[in-house]
């Protein structure tokens, strides 16, 4: 493995108040950076002083979107310890990310390496504060400047972290949802199982209108029928009807979470039963306007278990669960932070101490 080369910031910068950081406004000293040259592969890695790129404008990535990123967190343990979650899924999902961008994949062993040395580096960065984490962003961008239509010979492998509170302004308050029906996020044979900024770019203007409307987010329909459900852009979707957990099926549309895979760990681990298969919109509110829809909630790693309370469908406003966090959504929050924030035992060995 190559070793990564490590420069220290000389002016070290003013931590926000950790009791208001939001989501993703703040970011530490220092970064990681690595060089992609064909013919040279992945080279370069090093530790630098957070600080802008300088790029083309030809830059690839500005013209054609080949671009792919990945979110992760680092807790702070109530022994005062580090620890990253489930980094290696996270590293495995990038490469899988960049297989369909056609980016050429990263050595896993040493962004795993490189993600531990950086966290340690800005260690002091890692709040302790209830809820919040340091969320670490990698990403890798086409960096060739050239403005035809090929897979870039050049590539910026970069990791950013950021000191971070709840993702949603009403922390672990129930969300509100509007089911779009115009836009689509992605088809089968997309790039909808990858990790990649064009998808949720083109998740904005429904974004938008729905927040002027007062909803938090936007549950995405499938791109041909309109009318499975698939995911809510920065989170996977579940519902609990009837006594049944459902969530929709990995084909090819929606992200393979890891916050999803822990969910389905975890409920199995609990002995419940889970059905990971298709659902219409319209047997959802079937079951809504039965009073069978008993608890609905979102899973990511940015969101947690996020509570919905409310969803929006062509002019009608249902209420899940009197507008409260279900019980079972807030066993699966209460369990998974526990983990997350070394709380309690990890059976399922998730966590890796720094
Ligand atoms: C994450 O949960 O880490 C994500 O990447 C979602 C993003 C919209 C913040």
């Amino acid at each position: 493995m190559e070793k990564i080369m490590i420069e220290l910031t000389k002016n070290p910068k003013n931590k926000p108040d950790s009791k208001n950081l939001g989501f993703g406004k703040y970011f530490s000293d220092h970064m990681f950076v690595m060089d992609y040259d064909t013919g040279k592969g992945w080279h370069n890695p090093r530790i630098v002083p957070y600080g802008p790129f300088s790029i083309e404008p030809s830059a690839m990535v500005l013209h054609y979107a080949q671009e792919i990123f990945e979110g992760l967190k680092a807790y702070r343990r109530a022994d005062g310890r580090v620890q990253l979650f489930r980094p290696w899924d996270n590293i495995r999902r990038m490469n899988n990310s960049a297989e369909r961008l056609s980016i050429p994949k990263v050595d896993e062993e040493l962004v795993l390496e490189a993600m531990k040395q950086l966290v340690r580096i800005d260690i002091d960065w890692v709040p302790s504060d209830p809820e919040t984490s340091l969320y670490i962003r990698p990403f890798i961008f086409a960096n060739e400047p050239h403005v035809g239509v090929h897979s870039s010979n050049k590539y910026i492998f970069c990791i950013i972290t950021s000191p971070v509170g709840a993702y949603y302004p009403e922390g672990m308050n129930p969300v509100k949802i509007f089911v779009e029906s115009r836009d689509v996020r992605t088809v089968r044979g997309g790039t909808g199982s990858a990790k990649t900024g064009g998808n949720y770019a083109a998740t904005l203007r429904a974004g938008e209108e729905a927040g002027k409307r007062g909803f938090s987010q936007v549950l995405w329909l499938d791109g041909i029928h309109r009318k499975y459900i698939e995911e809510v852009g920065s989170m996977n979707v579940w519902f609990k009807i009837n006594g049944k957990i459902i969530t929709p099926p990995l084909e090819g549309t929606i992200l393979p979470g890891i916050t999803r895979a822990s969910c389905i760990d975890i409920l199995n681990h609990w002995g419940i039963p889970i059905s990971e298969r298709l659902i219409t919109i319209d047997e959802l509110i079937e079951s809504a306007h039965k009073g069978l829809l008993e608890e609905a909630w979102g899973s990511g790693t940015a969101a947690v278990i996020s509570p919905i309370g409310e969803i929006f469908y062509k002019d009608e406003r249902f209420i899940v669960n009197e507008g409260k966090t279900g019980p079972l959504t807030g066993k699966l929050y209460d369990y998974l932070t526990a983990i997350q924030w070394g709380k309690t035992e990890d059976p399922f060995s998730w966590t890796v101490i720094l």
